[in-house]
């Protein structure tokens, strides 16, 4: 039986309800980009809130940890990984939870108790040693040596603030060589596979403790770890959980995972984190900032290594091995089917965009490495791998690396701030810019979006106006000014107000004023002050006059129908709206 199974079956017998997996990106919870842990969706539980289920809780939940991205390659980091967790809400504490954690370890899993080792907390000027642990697990047969104490290692809180409190860590010693008489926690051979945290605080952000009202329990186990202990690995990606990926890996690029072991974990390691995130309902794409930019990096870093093994990278390589990832988890995690033609399409597309420039960025990059004599790449030519052929940042860290080179990080990060700034500002420019090199389709979107800020005013009053407007080939998104949400007839009017207007094929007119007599003639604009002083006022009929750099479709008529897809609230006071033409 899977251990997952297990583990939830062990626990439903203790008189634990089931709850099901949190996504990997928090509903509520803006401060993280990420689940980084079991725990991180029950916080409000753990602070004191009531839970539907109950009191005595399991789950196996899916995490992503991307702070030691650059280890990945290793025989143990993962970026995703599932952690099985069983909490107690004010119910048990110290002497059942462990009792139930070495139960499971021994009896169901039947680990020899004396490959097992524990820490403890050691106590400190706020809290005393924890003296109950270190006796329960004497009681279990644990012998004295295999109990470490420490003081920082014993104590878990998620970030820097909320519910906290000191921890027992359970190892197992992943090693054929004798077991040691005495523990080491710092010798590699033993891993920690579980994390019993007993959670009587909350921390402030002001640094003081108080006692939560409740003592909860909240423990943790990393699922690859334990497998790849039940298996007999000493390296996680041999284990049954990796077996199918990693040959399918060796049969797409001809070559075994002996001697390829670095590239064959990354790629691995990375599309299985890009299509659990991509597969999650919260519709993360690839982009350059927050989870969207993580999401980017793994699949381009994986495309790299697939080229190392020189996999042909315009084959469906990453299909093979994202079909095969989705089948390996299908049965715990039914998004992966449901969302499975979508994780393919953020897979390919992101491939398509970083393949165009790829070949061209790696020779380079070549280049630039073959003209500086101080082993160092500036910021200007980091700057240009990322502007102008699509590397992160850390892949050009990584690349260098390889070659003994060092990347003017600072450098690239100034330069780097330098541009947002400068295409944060919504003057002209900012258009000129942004919109030089758009297709026909981006220029359709363009003008529709004028139609649409013209339609809000009428349907949800002139106080609407322009916060923000992303668009692609593919859609528009348009943030604007608004106090509530749009009811089902306010987006079917203003619906139906551009596409009325479309039908009437408006002339779209540019002409070029002061910007003074821009603004009494009541033209639209997002920051006037960022405006030079002559401006190019673009109107459409007369239902838009709005101040901007264009290009746009001439007359209406071309734009096809105007379908609003999505509303939704963008920050305070604004909402966001994607729609598309079709
Ligand atoms: N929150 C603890 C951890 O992440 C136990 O679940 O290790």
């Amino acid at each position: 039986m899977n251990l997952k199974d297990l583990y939830i079956n062990y626990f439903i017998e203790k008189g634990h309800k089931q709850i099901p997996s949190a996504p990997v990106v928090p509903e509520n919870d803006p401060s993280v980009l990420f689940n980084t842990a079991g725990m991180q969706p029950l916080i409000p539980y753990l602070m004191g809130k009531e839970h539907p289920y109950g009191t005595r809780l399991v789950d196996y939940q899916k995490c992503v940890r991307t702070n030691d991205l650059d280890n990945i390659g290793d025989n143990y980091h993962h970026t995703f990984f599932e952690m099985l967790g069983n909490w107690s809400l004010g119910d048990y504490f110290k002497e059942e939870s462990i009792e139930y954690s070495f139960g499971f370890l021994t009896e169901v899993l039947n680990m020899p108790v004396d490959k097992l080792a524990v820490t403890i907390f050691k106590g400190n000027d706020l809290i005393k040693r924890d003296e109950v642990s270190r006796n329960k697990w004497l009681s279990l047969g644990i012998s004295e040596k295999h109990i470490a104490e420490t003081e920082d290692d014993n104590f878990w809180i998620a970030g820097e603030t909320g519910p906290c409190g000191s921890d027992t860590e359970i190892f197992y010693f992943r090693s054929n060589d004798p077991v040691p008489v005495e523990f080491d926690p710092e010798d590699e051979r033993w891993v920690e596979i579980w994390n019993n945290v007993f959670m009587e605080f909350e921390k402030h952000s002001d640094g003081t403790i108080t006692e939560l009202p409740k003592k909860n329990v909240d423990t943790g186990m990393g699922y690859e770890r334990v497998v790849a202990i039940l298996d007999g690995v000493n390296d996680n990606y041999k284990s049954s959980i990796w077996k199918n990926t990693i040959e399918k890996i060796e049969a797409i690029s001809g070559k075994s995972y002996l001697g390829n072991e670095k590239s064959m974990r990354i790629i691995a390691d990375h599309l299985r984190c890009a299509v659990f995130i991509s597969a999650d309902n919260s519709g993360i794409k690839p982009s350059n900032t927050d989870q969207g930019y993580i999401l980017r990096r793994l699949i381009r870093r994986a495309i790299r290594h697939a080229k190392n093994l020189g996999i042909d990278i315009n084959s469906n390589w990453e299909e093979e091995i994202a079909l095969t990832i989705i089948s390996e988890y299908k049965k715990y995690y039914s998004e992966l089917v449901d969302n499975k033609d979508v994780v393919l399409d953020v897979l390919k597309n992101e491939k398509i965009k970083f393949n165009r420039t790829l070949e061209k960025g790696l020779k380079e990059f070549e280049k630039m490495i073959s003209n500086i004599n101080d082993n160092k790449l500036n910021k200007d030519d980091a700057f240009k791998l990322y502007d102008t052929y699509g590397f992160p940042i850390e892949l050009t860290i990584e690349l260098s690396k390889e070659r003994n080179i060092e990347v003017d990080v600072e450098g690239f990060k100034e330069k780097f701030k330098a541009h947002q700034e400068l295409s944060r500002q919504g003057s002209s420019e900012k258009f000129k810019g942004g919109l030089a090199s758009t297709g026909e389709k981006e220029t359709k979107y363009h003008t529709a979006t004028h139609l649409l800020n013209a339609a809000l005013k009428i349907v949800v009053g002139p106080d609407v106006h322009q916060k923000g407007s992303n668009i692609t080939n593919e859609r528009m998104r348009f943030d604007f000014s608004c106090d509530h949400k749009l009811s089902d007839e306010e987006k079917q009017r203003a619906e139906e107000l551009v596409n009325n207007w479309i039908k009437e094929d408006l002339k779209v007119i540019v002409t070029e004023m002061s910007k003074e007599d821009a603004i009494k003639s009541g033209a639209e604009c997002m920051f006037i002050e960022k405006y030079p002083d002559t401006v190019t006022v673009y109107s459409i009929g007369d239902v838009s006059r709005e101040l901007c750099g264009g290009p746009h479709v001439s007359s209406t008529g071309c734009l096809g129908t105007f379908k609003i897809k999505k509303e939704e609230a963008s920050s305070a006071g604004v909402r966001r709206i994607k729609a598309v033409l079709e």
